[in-house]
């Protein structure tokens, strides 16, 4: 195998612009509650390499609801503590048949490779530094609940964005769909190239000036566990780029504040900001399930 099986949903970066549109399209006609058994008979693979509770949990019901088997495979408890391969591990689940893997790993590229060399569907449920293209896809869906187009939006990324897969597909997504997009951090979370890497990304390092007229906010967690020895000033970074409702005021006063999760209190922003009538954060996760219904009916040829 070299080219991975119809179906596999690794990246936003190479996913066609029409693909996009018929994720979006699929994931706002699923109904968790009202779901034809369109996966019924096939067999789902959840391998987490690393800590997941809502990709794992909604990409789980979202099978279920589909009437799909899902069985869970962690590193931890798994033969993958032994030393097993990756394309150890793939053959293995292929052996007792799977249809399809759901992959997380902390290695960018990992559920690539192992798409290159299985003949089943995989998707990326988050691979290191590089991508999480349901997350991307479930907050486009998100977005259009509260707006009427992603076209001529502003958008505003805070925090961590170097190390989120988060970030890089929401960037590849939002900007492809026509969104303007301003990056905002210290220079040792959103490096001077950021802006660069893409057409219509805008930094800044001052939050204040990130978020005048912008429509949608997106916060990040600090990946203390790819921080790799760098010392962030926990102080520091909540003074110049805590998310306070003093600061929600400089955006659009209908503007949604978004975040991936797990949301850290008090660090990348403050409950009162966490629990105000503009955050979106537990419609996201809610939205993850219809918009990985969709991507799972999509990898297994059903949709
Ligand atoms: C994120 C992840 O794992 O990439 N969470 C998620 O999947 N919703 C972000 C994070 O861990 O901070």
């Amino acid at each position: 195998m070299t080219t991975p099986a119809r179906g596999s949903l690794l990246g936003i970066e190479h996913l066609e612009t029409k693909e996009i549109l018929r994720l979006l399209q699929l994931a706002r006609r699923m109904n968790p509650q009202k779901a034809r058994p369109l996966l019924r008979g096939k067999r789902i693979v959840l391998l987490f390499y690393e800590a997941s509770t809502r990709t794992r949990t909604s990409f789980e019901f979202a099978a279920k609801a589909l009437g799909a088997t899902t069985t869970l495979v962690l590193s931890s408890g798994s033969s993958i503590e032994k030393g097993e391969s990756i394309i150890d591990t793939g053959n293995t689940l292929r052996a007792v048949g799977a249809d399809c893997i759901v992959m997380r790993h902390p290695a960018a590229g990992a559920p690539h490779f192992m798409a290159k060399h299985l003949d089943i569907p995989i998707v990326n449920a988050g691979d290191g530094m590089h991508e999480h293209p349901s997350q991307a896809l479930l907050d486009a869906v998100t977005i259009l609940k509260h707006k009427k187009s992603l076209k001529g939006l502003q958008a505003t990324i805070i925090g961590d964005i170097f190390h989120s897969r988060v970030a890089r597909s929401a960037c590849h997504l939002l900007t492809r769909m026509g969104v303007k997009m301003t990056l905002c951090g210290p220079p040792e979370l959103v490096p001077d190239v950021a802006a660069t890497l893409m057409p219509g990304l805008r930094l800044t390092r001052h939050i204040e000036e990130a978020l005048r007229g912008t429509d949608v906010i997106m916060l990040l967690r600090v990946q203390s566990e790819r921080l790799a020895g760098l010392k962030i000033q926990l102080q520091d970074y909540i003074a110049r780029y805590q998310m306070t409702a003093a600061r929600l005021k400089l955006a659009k006063r209908d503007a949604i504040v978004m975040h991936p999760g797990p949301i850290i209190r008090g660090l990348e922003l403050t409950a009162e900001v966490a629990d105000c009538p503009q955050s979106v954060i537990v419609d996201e996760v809610r939205n993850g399930v219809p918009t990985r219904m969709a991507i799972l009916a999509r990898a297994l040829g059903r949709a």
